[in-house]
């Protein structure tokens, strides 16, 4: 039975593939596939190993509900964003303090009075320190700087990019980066009761924020990297 695991997305596409046994967890929400390692880490590819999956159509309420079946308290979550503020510079990666759901989008409970009894969930604590602390740990061990700021990340509903009056208007409102998954993912999560860790690594300059004709990301070579690091050192630090 996996106790930990580890979700990731843009970059991690071959996360599961590459980590483990395929399995096919049936759910009240329909089915998940998650991937078993020998050593008890269970990973999912939330937009699946070729990328198919827009941020809408990913089934997170079958993947956390899978993961929580399966016996997992700790999960990482791996988050591509593209960045407002310096918090998180393109290819850098960082522990996400906090996030804001501007995506209208919902899916992002289990306590929702039907499925099961209608509960409110405390959002207060989303990071798990002690895992913060051992991934910091870990992080260091494979050579992966993070940064020291924790940011906030703002959900936008996808699968589109965002126009720059809308970054302009996020950075108001205490944004430093933006992504298409946390805000319906990590709520999930804390209901599930499991000990959260998010990480955020950045693949941009959000829409306007750099003076160039349209958004420019960094390579694929450059994203695989640091997707790589973020993995081993999660990996690593849920073994540890
Ligand atoms: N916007 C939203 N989601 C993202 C971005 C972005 O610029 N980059 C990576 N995920």
């Amino acid at each position: 039975m996996p106790e930990h695991a580890v979700i990731g997305g843009t970059g991690l596409e071959k996360l599961g593939e590459r980590n483990g046994e395929k399995r096919v967890v049936a759910t009240p929400f329909g089915d998940a596939e998650i991937h078993c390692s020998r050593d008890g880490v269970a990973f999912v590819s939330r937009h699946r190993a070729d990328h198919s999956l827009a941020p809408h159509r990913v089934n997170f309420r079958a993947n956390v509900h899978a993961l929580s079946a399966l016996g997992v308290k700790n999960v990482f979550a791996v988050y591509a964003v593209g960045s407002i503020t310096d918090a998180l510079p393109p290819g850098t990666a960082g522990v996400v303090a906090d996030f804001i759901d501007f995506s209208g989008r919902g899916g992002n409970t289990f306590f929702d009075g039907a499925a099961f009894p209608l509960k409110h969930a405390d959002m207060t604590r989303l990071v798990c320190e002690p895992l913060a602390e051992r991934f910091a740990r870990a992080a260091r061990e494979c050579g992966l700087p993070l940064r020291e700021r924790r940011g906030v990340y703002a959900m936008t509903a996808g699968p589109r990019l965002e126009t720059p009056a809308e970054i302009r208007a996020l950075r108001a409102l205490g944004a430093d980066f933006v992504g298409m998954t946390m805000g319906t993912e990590a709520p999930l999560c804390v209901e599930a009761g499991m000990r959260f860790l998010p990480i955020a690594f950045s693949v941009n300059w959000a829409a306007g924020v750099e003076k160039r004709d349209g958004v420019g990301f960094i390579s694929d070579e450059e994203t695989a990297e640091i997707s790589e690091k973020i993995t081993r050192a999660a990996v690593r630090a849920l073994l540890s």
